[in-house]
């Protein structure tokens, strides 16, 4: 462990004392502040070892301006009051972390760290046995595996996509730009955890990468959420007035509501149905960790739909409302054709209508998070166990594997 006790102590000095203790310190800090600029000044002169290149670096910092810099950057270079933070066309210096407006996305960054897991801990060698067993699993049940992993391995890279190329650049506040990175690192690792299961189980890279070109009921969920993204990753977009604003709300909705808050419930509840039956476990065991951060990715989008429809009441207007409750029931309809397709016989204690009432049930949930009417009345849960999987902890995961320690700080050489 490094220690800073040594680093603490100045030979010679002793700290001020008594009433004046502040004014000396601050004296101090001056004394220092000037010794290190008129330092900073000399490292800067032109000397006679610096070759012609190193003497034309230091000249053209000469001409560097750093307050107009920061200004260009974002808003104005000052410091950050919370009140002037917004989530959309903020003025304000967006490389201000604090003061934070928006406790919950912090709050949603630290939850996402606390949970970081990587694919490697999952142990594969029963699935792998499994699979290259031809009684290993059913027909119907191969061709859950393949779907799913045909359609999850280019969906997390759409949704990693459209936070990184469209979405980042427009929300226009630091905390809650802080928990999109964490949620593009999060989408990375859920793309690797796919990959890790395909390779191990030797499946055909290229038959399960293509299957969003290929397999209709996988293509048509990949280009319907692409169709948003289209409409606000060009670089000359910007928001601004209530047309483009609009847009990223709709973008929002997309791949927050339906893509990973309808479009991926099916695959998950297959999958962990497989490992409840003790059938391919690790696969299983990837999806349950994806699927507890997934369910932090819809709760943070929702946070943030809300809060521009309060702090932009004018965009939520009947028309926006009508759209996106139709976004969300298009959605649904998609995946209940998404179940048809994995399932056209009754599989792993389930079928495709059970399947179709779960989905309505969750369409009903996003569409009352965002503060619509719930279009399936009466609709019941047929898989109450999803959300006791959702609120696992880590350490208490019902396949019960070894957690492996990560590298820390503590543990690195500097060899
Ligand atoms: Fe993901
Ligand atoms: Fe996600």
């Amino acid at each position: 462990m490094l220690s800073w006790d040594e680093f603490d102590k100045e030979e010679g000095e002793q700290p001020a004392k008594g009433a004046n203790a502040g004014h000396a310190a601050e004296a101090a800090m001056d004394k220092l502040d000037s010794a290190g600029a008129g330092a900073a000044k000399e490292a800067r002169a032109v000397s006679s070892n610096d070759s012609a290149a190193v003497a034309r670096a230091k000249a053209a910092l000469d001409k560097l301006d750093v307050a107009e810099g920061l200004a260009e950057l974002e808003g104005s270079a000052a410091r950050v009051a919370v009140d002037e933070k917004r989530m959309i066309n903020c003025r304000a210096d967006l490389n201000q972390l604090v003061p934070f407006k928006y406790d919950w996305a912090w709050q949603k960054y630290l939850d996402g760290c606390a949970n970081h897991w990587m694919p490697q801990e999952v142990n594969m060698t029963a699935d792998i046995a499994t699979w290259r067993n031809p009684e290993g699993l059913t027909d119907d049940e191969r061709r859950i595996v393949m779907r799913n992993l045909g359609f999850f391995s280019t969906a997390d890279s759409l949704v990693a996509n459209n936070l990184a190329l469209a979405v980042y650049r427009l929300i226009t506040n630091p905390e809650c730009r802080q928990y999109i990175l964490r949620q593009a690192f999060e989408e990375a690792i859920h793309t690797h955890a796919y990959q890790y299961c395909i390779e191990s189980l030797g499946m055909d890279e290229g038959e399960i990468f293509n299957m969003y070109h290929e397999i209709p009921s996988v293509a048509k969920k990949a280009a319907w959420g692409l169709k948003y993204t289209r409409a606000i990753s060009d670089p000359e977009f910007n928001t601004g007035t209530p047309e483009t604003d609009k847009e990223l709300l709709r973008n929002l909705i997309a791949y927050y509501c339906v893509l990973e808050g309808i479009f991926f419930y099916c695959g998950f509840t297959q999958i962990l149905s497989m490992g409840r039956r003790n059938k391919m476990t690790g696969v299983a065991e990837q999806f349950q960790y994806i699927l507890r951060d997934e369910s932090m990715h819809l709760n943070f989008g929702i946070d943030v739909i809300n809060q521009i429809k309060i702090e932009n009441p004018h965009l939520w207007d009947a028309e926006l409302k009508e759209e996106a409750s139709q976004m969300i029931l298009q959605g649904t309809q998609l995946e209940i054709e998404y179940a048809r397709d994995t399932m056209p016989r009754g599989v792993l204690g389930m079928n495709a209508a059970m399947m179709e009432d779960y989905l309505k049930f969750i369409a009903n949930r996003r569409l009352s998070q965002i503060g619509l009417k719930e279009e399936y009345p009466g609709t019941t849960n047929p898989f109450p166990w999803m959300s006791e999987i959702m609120d696992l902890k880590k350490e208490k995961n019902f396949f019960e594997t070894r957690v492996i320690e990560y590298q820390t700080g503590g543990a690195l050489s500097w060899d």
